[in-house]
């Protein structure tokens, strides 16, 4: 075998390895932290009980002491601090209760304008320049938009503490191949490296007890993974710390991405298998990309998950009627009410009368594709015209 192609073999062997230790190290750390938020919750619903009979009995003891007595001010210390402890519970489960939030289609740019403006008075207060350097026009993400907001406000409340007197913050975002990436740089001292390789450990902290806690950048951290994807840090002692929260788009984002040529794609419901069949056949061979789905429910979670430029429901169905699904559909993703089409294989003028004011075409089954075209021609320029006014 030639030399370079041995050269070119082991070089390939030690990128595999170097991947396999890096993902290696990812898995132990997403399973830490999964264990660290049910250790959490476990704890925290332990330890409310006894509290609040530590609380309870203060108070009843307080009741009975005449205030201004040396006990009384003792037992309001009690009584406060049980409060403080009863506060910081109600954090913790509140941290490991994220996973019921349901993640939704949502501008990022928006998320973080509004962080900066919740956070505007204290940076004005502690003199530190906030660089505001967001991509142009909106930046849509599939995330829980109250986690990515607890992101970006531990990672400025961390590049606060770093910097205080004075510094300044940069907040990029951007868009980096099928990732989103939100970019959080300050110009403080930096994170040196035997701290770097711990900061995202739970209860990691440098700063004095009563400052730090070191559970926001776990929390992010878990975040960043429910959302799969991941956060990372960069820093040099003395030039800074920068954080780059990073989060995948699902795929097909609009009939626009350039994925061949394809006229769009269209979502079927049909809880008739053969009809949704015979309808996926019209559509495909006409042009159109089709998902289809029997089921309203499963319909409305793709919604929720991806992009369509047309919605064809049946107007009959099991469990969920078409007038139903369009009101669901709609309340997801507004922009499908000038996208919707409805279709039955029963009296027309029945089906229409339901949805009339809503000015949703309906369509004769079996599907006639130019009644469909035809019908897809008249949303659009619907959609222009109420764009444009
Ligand atoms: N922007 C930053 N600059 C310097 N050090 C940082 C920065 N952000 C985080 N750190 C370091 O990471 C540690 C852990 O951060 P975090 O998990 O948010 O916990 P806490 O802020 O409560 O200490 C901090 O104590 C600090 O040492
Ligand atoms: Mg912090």
């Amino acid at each position: 075998m030639p030399e370079e192609n041995i050269n070119e073999l082991a070089a390939r062997v030690r990128q595999l390895e170097e991947s396999l230790i890096r993902r290696e190290e990812e898995l132990r750390r997403s399973q830490k932290l999964a264990s660290v938020g049910l250790l959490l919750s476990g704890v925290a619903h332990e330890l409310n009980s006894p509290l609040m009979s530590v609380l309870g009995h203060a108070q009843i003891l307080l009741a009975d002491t005449p205030a201004g007595s040396q006990l009384h001010t003792d037992l309001a210390v009690i009584e406060m601090e049980s409060k403080r402890c009863q506060r910081i519970i109600k954090n913790l489960l509140a941290y490991t209760r994220k996973q019921e939030q349901k993640p939704v289609w949502t501008d990022l740019n928006k998320l973080v304008l509004e962080i900066l403006e919740l956070k505007a008075f204290d940076f004005r207060r502690s003199q530190l320049a906030v660089i505001q350097d967001l991509s142009r026009g909106p930046l849509p993400v599939f995330a829980v938009p109250g986690q990515i907001q607890q992101v970006l406000l531990n990672l400025l409340n961390n590049a606060e503490q770093a910097m205080q007197p004075k510094g300044n913050i940069r907040v990029q975002t951007r868009r980096e191949q099928n990732d989103v990436v939100l970019s959080v740089a300050d110009s403080g001292p930096g994170i040196p490296p035997e701290v770097r390789a711990r900061i995202f450990e739970p209860f990691f902290t440098t700063k004095e007890a009563g400052k730090g806690t070191g559970l926001g950048l776990s929390i992010c951290a878990e975040i960043a993974e429910r959302h799969g994807g991941r956060l990372s840090v960069e820093s040099e002692p003395g030039r800074g710390a920068c954080f780059h929260l990073r989060i995948p788009v699902p795929e097909v984002e609009s009939a626009e991405s350039p994925a061949g040529p394809s006229r769009g794609l269209v979502l079927v419901v049909d809880d008739e298998e053969n009809l949704l069949a015979l309808t996926r056949r019209a559509l495909q061979q006409a042009g159109w990309t089709v998902e289809g789905y029997r089921d309203p429910a499963q319909a409305l979670e793709a919604l929720r998950r991806k992009r369509f430029d047309v919605v064809l429901s049946d107007f009959i169905m099991n469990g969920l009627n078409g007038d139903a699904f369009y009101r669901l559909a709609i309340e997801a993703r507004p922009e499908l009410a000038r996208r919707f089409i409805l279709c039955t294989g029963g009296d027309i003028e029945e089906a229409r009368a339901v949805l009339d004011e809503d000015g949703v075409p309906v369509l004769q089954k079996p599907l006639a594709i130019d009644e469909f075209d035809a019908a897809v021609s008249r949303l659009r320029s619907a959609e222009g015209a109420g764009a444009g006014a």
